[in-house]
């Protein structure tokens, strides 16, 4: 999907680049070519322990594939950044509550620079922190795993947490994007679909040692599962 346009099928997935190899990034970035979205982690090792990359590589997959960009910013104070990765080539910025003492100016910049806004949260972070913003985002991530690694395990707990997000949403009558993202497997694709996300990112259940595309063939068979009923 281009970056025209929000994802329309029920539910989308969205390969994190982060288990990628940049060595490759642009042949990684073709391979998921039939993904609806790419997933790009920015860490900066301060909000999370670890440093992933930042604008340079954003830009440099924005001109190696047309795909809808969703910026996952892992930074502290993420408003003195947002223009320069809309610039950079985001679509979509989603910023944590705990990252910034002005989660509703960030999210009111995000639809000012004319991107889609998004919120979310750490798991060990109450729900009701996004619900201020609920009405004004056009996604919400619902962490499962703990950010600032790929390659974790999903925190069971989670599911709980997105059947309460995707209530809320519903009762506001929003179609923001429910995301999840972290230790998303074809063994878990489908129970975290049924909880109600719209949207699953997955790093290393993509880009493992067969490739990406055979990664995102099994999420898709995965998330088949019991779809016909
Ligand atoms: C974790 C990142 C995730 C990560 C997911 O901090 O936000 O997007 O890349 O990787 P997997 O799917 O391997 O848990
Ligand atoms: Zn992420």
């Amino acid at each position: 999907m281009t970056a025209d346009a929000l994802p329309s099928r029920s539910v989308q997935l969205a390969p994190s680049i982060l288990s990628c190899d940049f060595a490759r990034l642009g042949e990684e970035l073709q391979a998921i070519g039939s993904a609806d979205w790419a997933h790009v982690d920015v860490m900066d090792g301060a909000f999370v322990p670890n440093i992933s990359f930042g604008l340079p590589i954003l830009s440099a997959a924005r001109r190696a594939s047309p795909l809808f960009m969703d910026v996952h910013l892992m930074i502290e104070s993420p408003e003195r950044y947002l223009k320069a990765f809309a610039d950079a080539g985001a679509d979509g910025l989603t910023v944590h509550v705990e990252s910034t003492k002005h989660i509703h100016r960030a999210v009111q910049q995000i639809r000012e620079l004319g991107k889609k806004a998004g919120v979310t949260l750490n798991p060990g972070t109450p729900l009701d922190a996004v619900k201020p913003v609920l009405a004004d985002v056009d996604l919400v991530l619902i962490m499962s795993v703990n950010p600032g690694f790929g390659g974790q395990k999903f925190i069971p707990e989670s599911l709980e947490r997105v059947r309460t997000v995707r209530r809320w949403l519903d009762e506001l009558g929003s179609a923001a994007v429910l995301q999840v993202d972290g230790g998303v497997t074809p063994a878990n694709a489908r129970a975290v679909a049924d909880a109600g996300a719209t949207c699953l990112v997955a790093g290393s259940a993509v880009y493992g040692p067969d490739g990406a595309q055979a990664g995102l063939r099994r999420l898709r068979e995965a998330l088949a599962v019991g779809e016909e009923t």
